[in-house]
């Protein structure tokens, strides 16, 4: 999954009013395998530049969690064809905001797979989806800000590919 046609150059041309993120998780329908995740990637990084989308996706064994930004309408459109897929299920819309700026300019989807090399995010999907099982939502959320403050500036940010 090399990086660097994920490059998006224009992104952070757009900022201010009508910048929106969204952040859901969901899970897969069926284990994703390295080619499967290679064509959803391909497929990312080819409509997102144009609609000025950029973003992460995280995978774990059968769960995903993506941040999306961009424009409000762009958002808004690429969110339900993306809630469509039959490739994954049971979504759940943990963030809808307006934002200042973007975390995630230089990508047009980041891709981070989360194995045990990495064992601080591990447990980080194992409490998110037991609270989200439970339906803490207020609970899942403040761990999806601090995890996502790691990734805007800290030390997890090195595993964005
Ligand atoms: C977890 C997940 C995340 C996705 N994220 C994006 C995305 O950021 N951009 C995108 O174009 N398609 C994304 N898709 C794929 C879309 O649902 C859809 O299949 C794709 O946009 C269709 O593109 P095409 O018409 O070029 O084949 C995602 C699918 C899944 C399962």
């Amino acid at each position: 999954m090399a990086s660097n046609e994920n490059k998006h150059p224009n992104s952070s041309v757009l900022q201010g009013e009508n910048l929106y993120e969204v952040i859901y998780a969901s899970n897969a329908t069926h284990l994703m395998s390295q080619d499967d995740l290679i064509q959803l990637l391909l497929q990312c990084r080819k409509n997102n530049p144009p609609l000025e989308l950029t973003g992460m996706l995280l995978y774990r064994a059968g769960y995903f969690l993506q941040v999306l930004e961009g424009p409000k309408e762009c958002i808004d459109h690429m969110y339900h064809r993306i809630a469509k897929d039959v490739r994954h299920k049971n979504l759940s819309l943990l963030v809808y905001d307006k934002i200042l700026s973007r975390s995630f300019s230089e990508w047009s989807m980041g891709f981070v797979a989360v194995d045990s090399r990495c064992e601080q995010l591990e447990e980080f999907f194992n409490l998110l989806y037991r609270n989200l099982l439970e339906n803490k939502m207020s609970e899942c959320k403040q761990s999806v800000y601090n995890m996502f403050k790691e990734f805007r500036s800290g030390s997890l940010r090195g595993l964005i590919k």
